[in-house]
């Protein structure tokens, strides 16, 4: 047992299980004398690796075969780039959904190559954040794709529905979401997710893509950048990181034996709307600004009245062993990460935190 439960954004918390494994092989990879981080990726050794990992991330996401699973390095950022360069084609046109910081990123980066158009943009104009609904978002007809960012790890706004796009291919930021429940990846174009959060360790982007955007990319792109070499060479054009691709394999695999994405959908929601409870019930002790139909069911953010008892706050969770609770510094508060990896029993122990904190103060 490990003494505290890290409520980090990412890096994340890791399984228990995924980290004793990592432990136990460290030294010796399955009887080969070597750690796996010391093989070459080419070798047979990781091949293993590289061929299981894909088909325990196919079955669990159900992957339609028409769709390609690269590995690469460079984090969620570099897609914020590689998307437009790989996918803009010759209209130069795009429309993105602003719901955040993270979406914000997206389309800076992406306004570097094109036509970017913000379609629809989150509605602070109640008295609490929300997406606002499809029937008023301005989508063009002719743009190369829809981008948006399913989970705003840091408001704490999340997507329970899957926009439709027609036939313009529809690209989601899921680096703070994925394997978090069950989704019909044919819904999308291309999905991509950092690792640290819900795969495991940082260092490794996962990028799903369907077949025909797999395409020429704008000029002057970096062979690295462009999704047909990634693709080509199976995610090897250079080193990947392999560490990290290792991890993601222990972790696939333990979800595997948690009992997949259904399993895992049915714990996380119960462990948000535990937190959620403690917050709606504390008589304005706490509050969260996001409207119940799109609150996140993994970054779950919540204000105190003042800075001063948010620092007790935070003071005292950590003394308590929860750990990194503080808010992202472009929104402060509180923010509580509650990721595939942290079991019920931490939620828990944070919501009885809360409770004891309102009491006495
Ligand atoms: C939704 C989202 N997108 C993108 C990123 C950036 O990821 P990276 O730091 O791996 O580039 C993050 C990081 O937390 C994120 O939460």
């Amino acid at each position: 047992m490990r003494k505290v439960y890290n409520f980090s954004a990412g890096p994340a918390m890791v399984a228990e299980e995924v980290l004793q494994q990592a432990q136990a092989e460290m030294l010796d990879w399955q009887g080969t004398g070597m750690s796996i981080m010391e093989v070459s990726h080419r070798g047979s050794e990781f091949k293993q690796i590289v061929e299981q990992t894909e088909a325990d991330l196919r079955e669990l996401m159900n992957i339609p075969n028409n769709y390609q699973v690269l590995f690469l390095a460079g984090g969620a950022t570099t897609q914020f780039a590689m998307v437009p360069l790989n996918l803009l084609g010759t209209q130069k046109k795009a429309d993105y959904i602003d719901t955040g910081i993270w979406s914000q990123k997206a389309i800076a980066e992406a306004k570097r190559y094109g036509d970017v158009r913000v379609a629809a943009q989150l509605d602070e104009s109640g008295k609490l954040l929300r997406i606002p609904s499809q029937s008023v978002w301005s989508l063009r007809d002719d743009a190369a794709y829809v981008h948006y960012t399913p989970n705003e790890t840091i408001g704490g706004v999340e997507f329970h529905w899957i926009p439709q796009t027609g036939h313009v291919p529809l690209v989601a930021d899921m680096s703070s979401t994925i394997l978090s429940r069950p989704i019909d990846v044919s819904a999308f174009g291309i999905i991509y997710a950092g690792a640290q959060k819900n795969i495991g360790q940082a260092g490794i982007t996962l990028v799903i893509i369907r077949d025909d955007l797999i395409q020429e990319s704008l000029p002057g792109t970096p062979t690295l950048y462009k999704y047909q070499v990634q693709a080509e060479n199976k995610s090897f054009y250079n080193t990947p990181p392999t560490y990290s691709w290792y991890i993601a394999g222990l972790t696939f695999a333990w979800i595997k034996r948690l009992g997949g994405l259904e399993a895992l959908s049915q714990r996380n929601q119960r462990k948000a709307q535990k937190l959620y409870d403690a917050i709606d019930n504390s008589d304005g002790f706490y509050t969260n600004p996001v409207d119940p139909e799109c609150r996140s069911w993994m970054n779950v953010p919540f204000n105190l009245k003042t800075d001063d008892l948010t620092a007790l706050f935070l003071e005292d969770a950590k003394k308590a062993g929860l750990t990194n609770l503080k808010g992202h510094k472009l929104a402060g508060g509180v923010r509580a990460s509650i990721y595939n990896a942290m079991p019920e029993e931490g939620v828990d122990a944070l919501v009885e935190f809360m409770r004891e904190f309102a009491r006495k103060s």
